[in-house]
């Protein structure tokens, strides 16, 4: 090989490189929770049920999407906005907003309330489970991580 194709080749991996780094989207997460906390429910038991029914696909901290986006900050917060996770386009466009009632009928039946849902978790026909588990995810609240621009 010529020394020339050679630099070519190194060349070619550089931008490989360059366009894989460029193009890994950082750990996003959502504005803090403003709403208060949702207190119909039982907020311990929910996290019992929560564990169970929805642990295996979600998670809590950002940056660690599962099969299902992270749900930390999620109470009270816009449908399908994480950047780092790849949302159904049912969901992109519903223009939903995560209160107790949006939460109540997803959590019921997502495949019913979403037909493109991407959420494959079963029906949860016990309102006072859903209620529990929605108290419990009204509890989920983090400040915002600080971005420090001037490093
Ligand atoms: C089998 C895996 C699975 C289980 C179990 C599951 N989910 Fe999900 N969930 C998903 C997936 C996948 C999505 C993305 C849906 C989409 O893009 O249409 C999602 C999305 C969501 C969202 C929307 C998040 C956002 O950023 O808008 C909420 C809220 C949610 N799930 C709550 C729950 C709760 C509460 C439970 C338990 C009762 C649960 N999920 C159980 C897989 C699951």
């Amino acid at each position: 090989m010529s020394i020339v194709k050679k630099y070519q080749l190194v060349g070619m991996l550089v931008a490989a490189l360059l366009l894989s780094a460029c193009e890994k989207i950082p750990p996003d997460y959502r504005a803090p929770v403003t709403l208060p906390l949702y207190t119909e429910g039982d907020a311990d038991n929910g996290a019992l049920i929560y564990k169970d029914a929805c642990g295996q696909c979600h998670q809590l901290n950002p940056g660690l999407n599962k099969k299902g986006p992270q749900l930390m900050n999620i109470y009270g917060a816009p449908a399908a906005k994480l950047a780092d996770y790849t949302y159904s386009e049912g969901l992109k466009a519903s223009g939903w907003v995560w209160d107790a009632q949006t939460l109540d009928t997803y959590i019921a039946d997502a495949e019913k309330a979403m037909p493109d849902s991407k959420m494959l978790a079963d029906p949860m026909p016990d309102a006072k489970e859903r209620a529990d588990v929605i108290a419990y995810l009204s509890t989920l609240r983090a400040a915002a991580p600080i971005v420090e621009n001037d490093k």
